[in-house]
């Protein structure tokens, strides 16, 4: 998978692809209904508004001249009527498109989260966090915004036009054709502006998503960040990514502020038309109010089409956003339940390896013909320089990768056939860097079982060692925790993990280097804590320390993506391989 970072624009799509906007009608047609009454009180409204002028020629040309008051009066209250029906329907309209809007971000974020959480492990590790994050929240935003209330404008404001151009012809059709001669103008100006109106516009995401990236990884870098000093180095970045995501914004609104101006030019040259040809040929039967309301029509004449396209900039960015979610939501789930794929039973924990063969990128093999057989209880721990491919062998126990080539099978059963929920959730996994999530430490112990009790969650702590400090904590088990867990020292947190491990009872148990980044003071009861969880299941343990391998009941020795040497502490001193030298070379330097 190609690899994204902050200072790498994104693909840009190539054409106007229409097909996105019309995939987007998944989410409009469920909101149908409050669509549709948006629609037609906005309807209303056009009309009411259309109706104003009429009023004003009547009033104007008629009633003033024959000084009728009565007709006046009614013309007046009409006016006023016309006008609180108008304000009603606008205040309905922006009721209903608002929740339709809020309800198609809802859909579209719950399906992108569950999308998300399917994905494999490289789609996260291939690209930044923030460029993720900006799609669910920025991206699914202002699509919403065009879906709900700028698409339905967009045709309110063509049947606005098409009305005016109506109204006008009803009054007075020479004139009207007058009007419409600005036309073919604005059409000609807007053409020549497209292709660039566009481009910047996908630039201006690009720039943004950019800008995100590198802010959500300076939050997660700040410690690194304070620690050497680099705040200048970091904020000159951020300075720079900041001015191009401005900038792009910049250029892209100043092609759209270029229509303004157009039209008004357009419009009020047009108006100008009207009274010239007006005088100059329709001098005799032309009345004034006919005058004044069509050079009224002809100002509103532009109104819509200067927001047909304003709209139609958002409709370009909506498509590059559509693009970006749809996108996402398209990203292949590689590791899935195939086909007919059977939950497992309920394990032993007996995991056999056969020939497996992997590789992470195309060409690169990781593992070359691993072989080995762990029976149901065993520990097995696992040593071996950096990059020799510990890691890969446990994250394929977990089925977090598909094989290249060979199997992986626990009790006889091939992973590959059976569904991940019953493989994962008799399995527990815990890492150097232990995840904490924001919320009470009775919510993070409980996270290993849900519907565990306080007092389950309490025991499983106590058999880890963990409740000593749980308790001496201001609040104890319902201390609040940030989402790192920063407060916790990093032994703490792993007893902690211990406990949520505990509590889920897996059958196998993978730890991947969960002991090494552990104080001194702690050391003693997490290797306690271990000891009761390895109990009763099948262990894997990715470990440096010997005082945490040497018990395990066979060591394997990883090199280069294969089993090196394999054997107990006492065999595999007494070969005097790797195992022996890693080993020695411990001793001496303690
Ligand atoms: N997500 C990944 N994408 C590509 N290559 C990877 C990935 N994870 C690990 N590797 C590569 O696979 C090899 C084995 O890595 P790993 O199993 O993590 O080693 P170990 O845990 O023994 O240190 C290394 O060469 C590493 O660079
Ligand atoms: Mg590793």
């Amino acid at each position: 998978m190609a690899r994204n970072t902050y200072n790498v624009d994104e693909d840009l799509e190539k054409g106007f692809d229409i097909s996105q906007f019309k995939r987007s009608f998944v989410y409009i047609r469920r909101y149908k209904k409050p669509l549709i009454i948006a629609f037609i009180v906005s309807i209303i409204a056009i009309i009411c508004g259309l109706i104003l002028p009429l009023f004003t020629e009547h009033a104007i040309d008629t009633y003033i001249p024959d000084k009728d008051i009565k007709s006046l009066l009614i013309a007046g209250a009409g006016i006023v009527l016309t006008v609180i029906a108008q304000a009603i329907c606008n205040k309905v309209r922006s009721r209903t498109v608002t929740i339709a809007g809020q309800s198609i971000i809802r859909d579209m974020r719950r399906d992108v989260y569950e999308h998300l959480q399917k994905l494999p492990f490289d789609y996260f590790d291939s690209r930044p966090h923030g460029k993720i994050l900006i799609r669910v929240i920025n991206n699914i935003n202002s699509v919403s915004d065009f879906l709900s209330n700028g698409f339905i404008s967009m045709i309110l404001e063509t049947i606005s036009l098409v009305l005016i151009a109506g109204f006008m012809f009803y009054m007075h059709s020479g004139l009207a054709l007058v009007v419409l001669c600005g036309f073919p103008v604005f059409g000609l100006f807007m053409f020549a502006i497209k292709k660039a109106q566009r481009r910047a516009w996908q630039i201006q995401a690009n720039k943004q998503s950019n800008y995100t990236a590198y802010f959500s990884e300076s939050i997660n870098g700040e410690r690194v960040t304070q620690g050497f000093a680099r705040e200048k180095y970091n904020s000159d970045i951020n300075k720079d990514l900041a001015a191009q995501a401005s900038k792009g914004y910049v250029d892209a609104v100043s092609l759209n502020h270029a229509v303004w101006p157009v039209t008004m030019i357009i419009s009020k040259f047009t108006i100008y038309l009207l009274y010239i040809i007006g005088v100059i040929y329709f001098r005799d039967t032309l009345k004034v109010g006919i005058i004044i309301s069509m050079a009224a029509y002809a100002g509103r004449f532009w109104n819509p089409i200067q927001n047909i396209s304003n709209q139609y900039n958002q409709l370009i960015t909506t498509m590059s956003y559509l693009e970006r979610i749809f996108q996402l939501l398209d990203e292949p789930v590689t590791v899935t339940d195939v086909p007919g794929a059977e939950p497992l039973p309920d394990i032993k924990g007996d995991v056999e390896f056969k020939d497996v063969l992997f590789e992470y990128e195309k060409g690169i093999p990781v593992l070359k013909e691993v072989s080995f057989h762990a029976a149901a209880g065993e520990s097995i721990a696992l040593v071996g320089p950096t990059g020799a491919g510990k890691s890969t062998i446990v994250n394929l126990v977990s089925r977090f990768y598909n094989l290249k080539g060979g199997q992986v099978l626990i009790d006889g059963h091939d992973i590959s056939k059976a569904t991940l929920l019953s493989i994962r959730s008799q399995m527990g996994i815990m890492l150097q860097d232990t995840f904490i999530f924001s919320g009470t430490i009775m919510d993070n112990i409980r996270y290993g079982r849900l519907d565990a009790t306080d007092e389950e969650c309490i025991a499983a702590a106590k058999r880890v060692f963990a409740n000593d400090f749980i308790e001496k904590l201001p609040n104890g088990y319902q201390t609040v925790v940030n989402e790192r867990g920063d407060m916790l020292s990093a032994g703490q947190r792993q007893l902690l993990s211990f406990a949520r491990t505990l509590l889920s009872d897996p059958k196998i148990l993978i730890l991947d280097e969960a002991t090494s980044s552990i104080d001194t003071n702690t050391e003693l009861l997490v290797q306690e804590g271990i000891k009761e969880l390895l109990k009763n299941r099948t262990s894997f343990i990715v470990a440096h320390r010997i005082s945490t391998i040497k018990n395990c009941t066979r060591i394997m020795y990883i090199s280069d993506g294969e089993i090196a040497e394999a054997g107990s502490h006492d065999e595999l001193m007494e070969k005097k391989g790797y195992y022996y030298d890693l080993y020695m070379s411990q001793l001496t330097n303690e």
